[in-house]
């Protein structure tokens, strides 16, 4: 008989990446339960797609995720939910402090409480902050440049000590740029508002915007544009089982960075998305945004090493005709959305 896989809680798995973790846990055999208070995650898709408990809460509600953990015979924890625009935690820190750090340390007590102690947790390669030199590896000096980036930090540095102080096993994944979506199609991104290039672009493509706004044309880069790294969201989702596993079978606390490995430029992204689509996307130059380094690229060789970890969708083209399908399905169904 094979013995069944354990429980695991996903916070924020009614989000963009989450629900892809969830969809690869489930392949993967685990059961899973989601923590999303729905402020930003999908009830649709969860019902239709994950088809998992979920238990619409919030991750500051001490109770009830007492009561959660006293009623699900819970492994390990993905951690997913937070705050993730970073204009708005420039102008509204206090919420992003709020519930970005103080949320997961109430969800860390939870856990300890209930005597649980592997986590995952969704990191950022913004708490590097600046890059000295690309591509960055984990040990790049941590100097995150807004609210955002500086909360991730924050309970990066908290997991350190609560593994010092409660033996807390963690894994911490910095991610560059999630894009893409679940190549059957099934979920994909869907953030209300949307900030992220890709999206935007495809949503330029399908007209519900007029078009694609391009910020600085001068950086020190080939066509002039941003260079960002782009990593499959499915690849991401990989990781996390493999992270995941790694604490399981009673790995030391680590860190990842999570990444393609390879650049693409604001213009690379728009011109492949105009190839893939056959559609006009019209492109609007304007100055460059305050703190937008050139390029951003992260070096993924630790998780490559120490988990086994190989993106399967490293080419852009792959990651735009899996975001093109999703969102044209999508928007399908709500053309506002
Ligand atoms: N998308 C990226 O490119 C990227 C890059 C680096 C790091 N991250 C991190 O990955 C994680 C997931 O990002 P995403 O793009 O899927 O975001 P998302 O907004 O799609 O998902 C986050 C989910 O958490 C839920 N949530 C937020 N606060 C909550 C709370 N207090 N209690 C319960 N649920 C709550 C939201 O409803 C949402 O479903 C975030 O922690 C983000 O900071 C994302």
């Amino acid at each position: 008989m094979v013995a069944s896989k354990p429980t695991i809680l996903v916070t924020g798995g009614a989000g963009y990446i989450g629900s892809h973790a969830v969809l690869t846990l489930k392949q993967a055999g685990y059961d899973v339960v989601i923590l999303d208070n729905l402020v930003y995650g999908h009830r649709d898709l969860v019902e239709s797609v994950l088809q998992v408990k979920l238990i619409e809460g919030d991750m500051n509600d001490r109770t009830l995720l007492d009561q959660l953990f006293a009623s699900h015979s819970i492994a390990g924890v993905m951690h997913f939910a937070a705050y993730a625009y970073v204009g708005e935690s420039v102008s509204d820190p206090a919420k992003y402090y709020r519930n970005n750090v103080i949320g997961t340390v109430t969800l860390l007590e939870a856990m300890l409480a209930a005597n649980i102690k592997q986590f995952v947790f969704s990191s950022t390669c913004a708490t590097y902050g600046i890059p000295k030199s690309v591509p960055i590896p984990e040990d790049h000096p941590q100097d995150p440049i807004n609210p955002y980036g500086a909360t991730k930090l924050m309970v990066e540095r908290i997991l350190a000590d609560f593994d010092r102080a409660y033996g807390l096993k963690s894994v911490c994944f910095r991610y560059f740029n999630a894009a893409g979506a679940d190549p059957a199609g099934q979920l994909g991104e869907d953030h209300q508002p949307e900030t992220h290039l890709i999206p935007l672009v495809l949503q330029t493509a399908l007209g519900v915007r007029e078009s694609i706004a391009v910020f600085g044309t001068d950086y020190p880069t080939p066509d002039g544009t941003c260079i960002r790294d782009y990593i499959h969201v499915t690849d991401l989702a990989a990781a996390h089982v493999l992270g995941l596993e790694y604490l399981l079978q009673g790995g030391a606390s680590a860190k990842f960075n999570l990444g393609n490995g390879n650049g693409f430029s604001v213009k690379e992204v728009i011109e492949t998305a105009r190839r893939i689509t056959g559609r006009d996307i019209p492109a609007v130059e304007h100055d460059r945004r305050p703190g937008d380094p050139p390029a951003l690229i992260g070096s993924s060789e630790r998780a490559k090493t120490i988990l086994g970890w190989q993106p399967q969708y490293s080419d852009l083209e792959q990651i735009i005709t899996h975001a093109w399908n999703w969102h044209q399905k999508r928007h399908a169904i709500d053309p506002s959305s």
